[in-house]
């Protein structure tokens, strides 16, 4: 374990329990450079501990690299909670996990994330002030899915523009797979901009609504990899370009919301050979947070204008991304990360003079 600590150079890593709540939860604290450690809060079955361990610290640095990217000035953390999120949650386990996060004092701050709700975070919010997403009424940004699709969205017009020398989607074809809260945002920003939209989900009720509502055209789950598209929105699960889908792939482009598109990192190198251009999924998908974490700024509160003006930066940040690839012969995803980690780099020369 300290040998993978060492390696991609984490800071802290605590693991939480409390006998009488059931509580088990592991907090990962990555990097402190720019600022406090903002991450989610997952709750997920894991088979092992060592499962939980892993998925917590790998999630911390993703959220290290998302911030520098996005030229915020936070650290990355993440907390995983090992239980059931349909079965094993109460009150008093949240609170539990508030009180842990209360002791770290401000060095990591919390948030929603796979498993868990609003009704979870506000009540770890009476445990602890250090949590970003609370709802409106309490100063927080509320609803942040729709924010994450504008970013997605400028993801998508940057990579066509990169492709197509123009930011025009109109007569695009755009497959988005998943319509929940990213995806079902996403729908109504390229029909605004004219771009043919083919949907997929698994969810045949969301499938229906908006097949319904916006008149489009449905392709089964299974047939999403080899359906010829210009633009491929993953915005469902990770890991949808592995070894099984990356031959069938009849896209230009791949720009989506969902973490962790690629499998592995070879993927990236495949489909740069393949010539299909590919948004790296933490510089797209990083609306959302942006929006969410704006209060955390200097001036302490939430602005939604000065919150949206930053989250429309998206669009700047992925086309800094494929110039550094372009000019280093390198993947976007290479791009993205030697981008991150050159801004905290250079803020961790300039702390140790
Ligand atoms: P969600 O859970 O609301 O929607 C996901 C949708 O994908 C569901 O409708 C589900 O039925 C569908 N789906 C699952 N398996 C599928 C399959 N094999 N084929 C087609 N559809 C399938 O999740 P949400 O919030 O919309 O997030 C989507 C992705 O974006 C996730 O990977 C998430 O990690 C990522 N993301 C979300 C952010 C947010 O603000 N909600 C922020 C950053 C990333």
């Amino acid at each position: 374990l300290f040998d993978y600590l060492e390696k991609y150079d984490y800071e802290n890593l605590f693991i939480c329990q409390e006998k009488e709540t059931g509580l088990k939860a592991v907090i990962a604290i990555h990097d402190t450079t720019l600022g406090p450690a903002v991450g989610g809060c997952r709750m997920w079955i894991y088979d092992h501990e060592d499962d939980a361990i892993e998925d917590a610290l790998r999630l911390a640095r993703g959220m290290t690299y998302k911030y520098a990217a996005a030229g915020i000035n936070l650290g990355g953390g993440k907390t995983v909670i090992i239980g059931n999120p349909y079965k094993d949650k109460t009150e008093a386990l949240f609170r539990a996990l508030g009180r842990f996060i209360n002791r770290l004092g401000g060095r990591y701050i919390t948030g929603a994330d796979v498993g868990t709700t609003m009704q979870d975070m506000e009540y770890i919010r009476t445990e602890t002030p250090h949590i970003v997403t609370v709802p409106e009424s309490y100063g927080g940004a509320g609803d942040i899915a729709p924010y994450t699709a504008l970013g997605t969205f400028q993801g998508i017009k940057a990579s066509a523009n990169e492709i197509y020398g123009s930011d025009s989607l109109e007569g695009k074809t755009v497959l988005v797979q998943g319509l929940g809260k990213v995806g079902g945002n996403l729908i109504k920003l390229l029909t605004d901009a004219k771009a043919k939209i083919l949907i997929a989900d698994t969810d045949e009720r969301l499938v229906a609504k908006y097949r319904d509502e916006y008149k489009l055209q449905v392709i089964q789950p299974e047939l999403v990899y080899e359906t010829e598209c210009d633009i491929f929105a993953p915005c469902a699960l990770g890991a949808t370009v592995n070894d099984q889908t990356i031959d069938k792939l009849k896209c230009t482009i791949i720009a989506g919301a969902a973490n962790n598109t690629l499998k592995e990192e070879r993927h990236g190198e495949i489909l740069k050979q393949k010539g299909i251009l590919f948004a790296p999924d933490y510089i797209v998908n990083a609306g959302g947070t942006i929006f969410d974490t704006d209060r955390l700024g200097v001036s302490g509160v939430h602005n939604k204008e000065r919150a949206v003006q930053n989250v429309l930066k998206v669009y700047d940040t992925t086309k800094t991304v494929f110039k550094i690839a372009k000019e280093k012969n390198i993947t976007p995803m290479d791009a993205a990360d030697l981008y991150a980690k050159k801004r905290i780099d250079e803020l961790k020369k300039l702390r140790n003079i």
